[in-house]
Parts: C-alpha cells; sequence; structure tokens
C-alpha cells in the first residue's frame, strides 16, 4: 500500500481483543523482514508493517546516522514524528486501537524515539536490540505502558551499559520496563520469538484480568 506517507503491508488480524503490532525493520530490512516474526510473537493480531524512508548505501533505514551508533538526532526527531504520523492514518484507515511497536535494531531505535516523543500512539513496545536514541529527550508520562527490552551479551554494536541506560530512562519516565539479555549477538534468534511471545501473553493476560 502506498497513500499512506510510508510504503506498508497491512495484515488484518482474526484474534478478537489482541492488539495490533506495529513492525519495525533494522537496517536493509522492509515491510515484509518481520511479518513472521510479528505472525510467531502474536498469532491472529493485525500487522502494520510500513518501510524506513531514508536509503543509506541503498538500505532502507527509519532516520540517518552519522555512524554506526551515533545518530543524526535532527533526522530522528522529524522522522519520529512522521512515523507517529502515519500511525495515527493508518489506524483511521485500518480501524486500530493503539498498537504495540515491535522493533528491531534501527526499528527498535525509533519506537524508543516515538515513545519519547509521541507515547500517545503507541501502547507499548517490544525492542530487540535497541540503545538511547536521544541523548536529551523530552520529559514523558510513559506510566502504565509495557515495553520488553531485549538485548544480547555478545552484541559488538549495542554496550550493555548503552541498552541499560534506555530501559532506566524509560523505567523512569514510568514506563512498565522488563530488560531481558540474552546470550547471544546482534542478530534475532529464536529465543527472542520466545521471550518477547511469553511477554506479550503476559501483558494481554493482565490486560484481560483487569478488564
Ligand atoms: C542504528 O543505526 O539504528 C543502530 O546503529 C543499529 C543499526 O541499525 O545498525
Amino acid at each position: 500500500m502506498t497513500d499512506l506517507s510510508h510504503i506498508h503491508r497491512f495484515v488484518p488480524g482474526n484474534r478478537h481483543g489482541a492488539t495490533p503490532l506495529l513492525l519495525l525493520h533494522g537496517t536493509g530490512g522492509d515491510e515484509n523482514d518481520l511479518l513472521p516474526l510479528g505472525q510467531a510473537v502474536a498469532p491472529g493480531a493485525s500487522l502494520l508493517s510500513p518501510r524506513g524512508q531514508i536509503l543509506e548505501n541503498g538500505m532502507p533505514r527509519f532516520f540517518r546516522r552519522l555512524a554506526e551508533g551515533v545518530f543524526d538526532e535532527d533526522d530522528l526527531r522529524r522522522r519520529a514524528h512522521q512515523l507517529a504520523d502515519f500511525v495515527n492514518d493508518a489506524r483511521n484507515r485500518y480501524d486500530l486501537p493503539a498498537p504495540i511497536a515491535l522493533g528491531y535494531s534501527n526499528g527498535a531505535n525509533i519506537a524508543a524515539a516515538v515513545l519519547q516523543l509521541r507515547p500517545e500512539v503507541l501502547s507499548g513496545a517490544i525492542l530487540h536490540r535497541a540503545m538511547v536514541p536521544l541523548r536529551d529527550p523530552p520529559a514523558v508520562d510513559l506510566a502504565g505502558k509495557p515495553v520488553l527490552i531485549v538485548s544480547g551479551q555478545m552484541d559488538p554494536i549495542i554496550p550493555a551499559s548503552n541498552a541499560e541506560r534506555l530501559a532506566v530512562a524509560l523505567a523512569k519516565s514510568g514506563a512498565d520496563v522488563q530488560h531481558r539479555t540474552l546470550p547471544i549477538g546482534h542478530q534475532l534468534s529464536q529465543a527472542d520469538v520466545t521471550v518477547a511471545q511469553q511477554w506479550l501473553r503476559d501483558i494481554e493476560f493482565a490486560k484481560d484480568a483487569a478488564a
């Protein structure tokens, strides 16, 4: 689909009450990449999967960077707002409640930035291999938003201290953060799927119990 701001795929769900997922790919990925992960993590949920609008040497990304792990923060802020606007437009088009973002690497980083800049568009986030996106984020109220951060102990791109700083910052803003570190590297693994599936089941169970 191309007439919203982002090229994207939308896969309608068939499980009543399942929170939709906003799938955000890593550098060099596209809107097709994370559909199998989304289906595995949240069977039957609607999936909304945009493609990042930046090209770095032909590889799609969600925002510009100056070097690996060094972000162009002006661009990141602008792109995070554009992505938030896309989510709002797509929610109207497809009649969706606020999604949980499921992002990997570059996609996890913009998801964290959207949480800090436009928290109302997401109902939570699953961040695989995320790092601190903004050096100086605005004060934000994330009270009650569930966030899962899944880091890799052997990740050569993201220092453990950086992922931990993100977890602490989001928790200080009130998010209900769970930070898991797996004995793996930067690539996604089956363990990512299992951890995210279990976390989401717990979240949905708690939501149903509270309803
Ligand atoms: C980023 O640029 O968002 C991070 O360096 C991770 C990556 O996409 O390689």
